[in-house]
């Protein structure tokens, strides 16, 4: 069974974004050392432009070979004229809106994205890659098997939550912590609560 894991990068108190989803700031804490530790142990989380540009177009897939994001993510690239982010991936996109996919490599999920995903885990290959944004993760909590959290020295003290859910508590594990000389701690959960 493959995972759905939801890879994201979050401020110390746990928003993913400001308070309308902007999380461009969040790159400036993506120094060299901590771009050699994504190339080498998440490369398929690089968008294509940015692989293309750091001159790691070629790099293989390791853990996933599927992305899931919603409609709203999924604008942050279509906006600069980005129809396919993330070519190296099998591509999704949930959206009651987008009735046409912009690119014949995006799939549009357009209902049940969560009964999609579990068809998704019973496929055979690597591992499929939660990008965003709050709403879908909202959307997906309960197929969630992994939360990788790249966490950024900087409180926000408002802006959009890691999940756009209602109150629940829900059990993860703690697998691994990494941290970096500029602040940045990246921990790795799995799911722990029975579904
Ligand atoms: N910090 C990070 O690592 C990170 C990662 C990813 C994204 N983000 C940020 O997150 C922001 C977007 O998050 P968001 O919560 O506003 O939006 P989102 O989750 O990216 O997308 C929400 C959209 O997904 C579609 N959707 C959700 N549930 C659905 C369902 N059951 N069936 C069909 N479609 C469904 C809907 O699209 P329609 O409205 O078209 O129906 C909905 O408006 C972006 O601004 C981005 O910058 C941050």
């Amino acid at each position: 069974m493959r995972k759905l894991t939801y890879f994201m990068a979050a401020s110390i108190d746990g928003f993913i974004g400001a308070p309308d989803g902007d999380a461009q700031f969040f790159l400036r804490h993506a120094d060299e050392e901590f771009f050699r530790w994504l190339a080498s142990d998440y490369p398929e989380t690089l968008a294509s432009h940015g692989r293309r540009a750091l001159g790691l177009d070629g790099l293989p897939n390791r853990r996933f070979d599927t992305v899931i994001q919603g409609r709203r993510s999924y604008e942050v690239a279509l906006k600069e004229g980005i129809t396919s982010p993330y070519a190296h991936l099998r591509q999704y996109v949930a959206s009651r809106t987008l009735t046409e996919s912009p690119d014949p490599a995006v799939e549009i999920i357009s209902s049940g994205p969560a009964e999609r995903v579990r068809e998704l885990k019973r496929e055979e290959g690597l591992g499929i890659y939660l990008c965003g944004g709050s709403r879908l993760a909202g959307e997906l909590r309960e197929e969630i098997d992994e939360l990788v959290i790249k966490t950024y020295p900087v409180v926000l003290g408002s802006g959009m939550p890691m999940f756009g859910a209602g109150f629940q508590i829900t059990d993860f594990t703690l697998k691994s912590v990494r941290s970096f000389p500029n602040g940045a701690v990246v921990s790795t959960y799995s799911r722990t609560t029975a579904r």
